[in-house]
């Protein structure tokens, strides 16, 4: 993945078009280069900012929020669970009947709806109402697989992958939106209020014994499977980490020593800025006309929301300055968004000798006239370059990780395992973005140490770890009350 391989410069005549086509590719591609010694400097801020954040309510850029996740799955939990799992473009809805140590998880069942895009900017009502109508909706139509003895309570495992100031396990309000949401009047309510609100109002009769970012989910997901997990990164829509802290290096905890004297933290890295990113006019641009300027620049870089619309942007000023798709700029290519990263996706691994796909989805996507085939391989390698760079920086930003956890040099004796539990479309269908991070994950940490460390996917570790959360949770607030 490293350096974008350069073929078809070589192989284009260079036109004066084609000249001008090619340096606003060359220029891309240098003010995206990401050598190793750059990533270094990112992974060094990063552990910079985990400081700065860990220390006080906003002493940087990143949140470092704490989770009130002070104890993590140990293969007990038992029962039947629910998880609620809103923070994309789809929202869904699941049943888990967890079945302690010996059978481990017996059934799941889910289901799963888009968000309308109206109601992702419109009220809190609105939003609230239409999830809680899909939840009675799930929860009426229970199954008799489920074991769920009469007249108990149902519990539910709030999954709300937004940055959230959390005041307890199961409450805590909107710091503000992230992803294309946008719903003024949510920021700073509590969101799990709203949620019971809306859900009374629909006769989904079930309470919220945990509310969690999917980053949380997923460590705890992933822990429920692997041991060794200590860190979750998700690589989706949006992205963001969690990991497990001392709690006695949190010094903006005020709260009691947890038992564990460990906290779980959502770092919240999207947020996460720095003079070493290497940004292009194309992120500033595409910063400045999002519906959060100057926020999220990490996240604007590296995730799924976003890898597309760079490429758009790219294509738009190579097509009107240097006519990439003939005399007239395709009206297509001049709508935010249009291109899709699945799409971007499917072009960069086309490995037809034509790149047929490419010819297609331009044709498709932006009513392109026909393209020649060295247009298809400079749209083939603009692709690379956007996925290499996203790709390796958040191997950079999982490098600041593990230096903050003392865990980037190999120690004496039998060092430990680190497993870092993976989720999100991004890292799951974007085969050349996750084989790149990997690699790149292991050139940054050395042959020694990248033997220690291990990525797994975690696959949708984020639902079953709200309802494990859950089920942990429900026997605390039991005993409370
Ligand atoms: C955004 C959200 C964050 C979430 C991430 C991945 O960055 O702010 O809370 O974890 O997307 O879904």
């Amino acid at each position: 993945c490293a350096g974008a391989a350069l073929i078809v410069k070589e192989r284009m005549k260079s036109s004066s078009k084609w000249g001008k086509a090619l340096a606003i590719l060359k220029e891309f591609e240098e003010k995206c280069a990401t050598p190793q010694s750059r990533l270094h400097q990112v992974a060094d801020a990063m552990t910079v900012e985990m400081h700065a954040g860990l220390a006080s309510e906003n002493g940087s850029k990143l949140k470092m929020l704490i989770s009130y996740v002070d104890n993590l799955p140990t293969g007990d939990e038992d029962g039947v669970y629910y998880a609620l799992d809103l923070g994309g473009t789809n929202f869904r809805v699941l049943r888990v009947q967890l079945g302690g140590k010996e059978k481990g998880i017996e059934h799941q069942e889910f289901a799963e709806a888009s968000i309308p895009a109206d109601l992702m900017v419109g009220s809190a009502e609105g939003l609230f109402d239409f999830i809680a109508a899909e939840l009675a909706r799930f929860i009426n139509e229970e199954e008799e697989k489920f074991h769920q003895p009469p007249g108990r309570q149902r519990e539910l495992g709030f999954t709300f992958s937004f940055p959230v100031m959390q005041t307890s396990i199961s409450s805590g309000s909107l710091i503000r939106w992230t992803k294309g949401f946008s719903i003024d009047e949510l920021v700073g309510q509590d969101v799990v209020a709203e949620l019971t609100k809306a859900m009374h109002k629909k006769g989904a009769d079930i309470r919220v014994a945990a509310l969690v970012n999917d980053t949380i989910g997923t460590l705890a997901g992933g822990r429920y499977t692997h041991k060794d997990v200590s860190i979750a990164v998700i690589l989706g829509t949006g992205t963001n980490a969690a990991y497990v802290e001392r709690a006695q290096a949190i010094p903006k905890w005020h709260g009691p020593l947890p038992k564990s004297g460990e906290m779980v933290i959502n770092m919240e890295w999207g947020n996460f800025k720095s003079s070493h990113l290497p940004l292009s006019e194309y992120d500033h641009a595409l910063d400045a006309e999002s519906l959060n300027p100057g926020e999220q620049i990490f996240e604007k870089m590296t995730s799924g929301m976003y890898l597309g619309e760079i490429l758009r942007r790219v294509l738009l000023r190579m097509a009107e300055e240097a006519a990439l798709f003939g005399e007239e700029v395709p009206a297509k290519l001049k709508i935010p968004f249009v291109l899709r990263t699945p799409e971007m996706s499917a072009m960069h691994h086309d490995t037809s000798s034509d790149l047929r796909v490419v010819g297609d989805k331009l044709k498709n996507i932006l009513k392109a006239p026909s393209t020649s085939l060295k247009t298809r391989r400079l749209v083939v390698e603009l692709c690379n370059i956007i996925a290499t760079r996203g790709s390796r920086l958040a191997a950079a930003g999982m490098l600041g990780i593990l230096k903050k956890l003392g865990k980037d040099t190999v120690k004496e004796g039998t060092p430990e395992r680190t497993v870092i539990a993976m989720d999100g479309g991004l890292y799951e269908h974007y085969t050349e973005y996750s084989k790149c991070l990997e690699n790149t994950l292991k050139e940054l940490l050395g042959e020694e140490l990248s033997a220690h460390v291990e990525m797994v996917h975690s696959n949708d570790g984020s639902g079953i770890g709200a309802s494990l959360l859950a089920a942990s949770n429900s026997i605390y607030l039991n005993e409370a009350s």
